[in-house]
């Protein structure tokens, strides 16, 4: 059978980004239930209205990697106690031109990690606010993350036990509400 396809996002530009080392731990541990692609943001320009009628390849690319996906995974540090400006960015590129809101009626899973106490919680915070403006369809709950060193070992493993299953229930959950929402893309062209 089909698996639903999510689009991972990493609001981090960063070579050795934990958020991203984070996200490819998670598509690992959700791999009997997903297919996943990570989502490139940092190839996006600076948005900029004047540009809306104009998309350059890199921001079609992105719109329509969102829109092919089941299910839109977005794991993010928090910069300033908020939402870093490159996944802001994507964000925006994602919502416009007006009627082309490419989050809207997405199932979305918001989680992210950073070495403070309270692991990414305000950007989580503020993210999920700007996304069920934008219609997105969010998992309930809180997947706040301290990192640690030991998040992902060598393997790419989340580490630490309970860690894992904290966020091997999340991605269950996630499962059976994309499952709920979503049409898998194969019954989906075959329809
Ligand atoms: C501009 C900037 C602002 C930051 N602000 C916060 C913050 O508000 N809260 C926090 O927990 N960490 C903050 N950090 C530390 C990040 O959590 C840390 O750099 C983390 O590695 C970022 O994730 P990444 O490795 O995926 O890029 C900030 C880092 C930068 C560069």
């Amino acid at each position: 059978m089909t698996k639903p396809l999510l689009a991972v996002i990493v609001g981090s530009n960063r070579r050795e980004s934990i958020n991203r080392k984070l996200a490819q731990a998670l598509i690992k541990l959700g791999a009997d239930k997903f297919d996943a692609k990570l989502v490139r943001i940092d190839d996006l320009p600076m948005y900029n209205q004047d540009n809306e009628g104009n998309l350059t390849a890199e921001i079609v690319r992105f719109k329509e990697e969102v829109a092919r996906a089941d299910g839109v995974l977005i794991v993010t540090p928090e910069h300033d106690r908020s939402i870093p400006a490159v996944m802001k960015n994507a964000v925006d590129w994602g919502a416009r031109p007006w009627g082309k809101n490419s989050w809207a009626g997405k199932p979305g899973f918001i989680t992210g990690t950073s070495p403070g106490a309270i692991g990414s919680a305000l950007a989580q915070q503020h993210l999920r606010s700007v996304m069920t403006g934008l219609g997105m369809i969010l998992l309930g709950g809180e997947a706040y993350v301290t990192f640690k060193p030991n998040l992902v070992d060598d393997q790419g493993n989340i580490g630490d036990e309970s860690t894992r299953k904290f966020l091997q229930a999340f991605l269950d959950q996630f499962a059976f509400l994309v499952g709920r929402l979503s049409q898998p893309q194969a019954e989906r062209s075959a329809a």
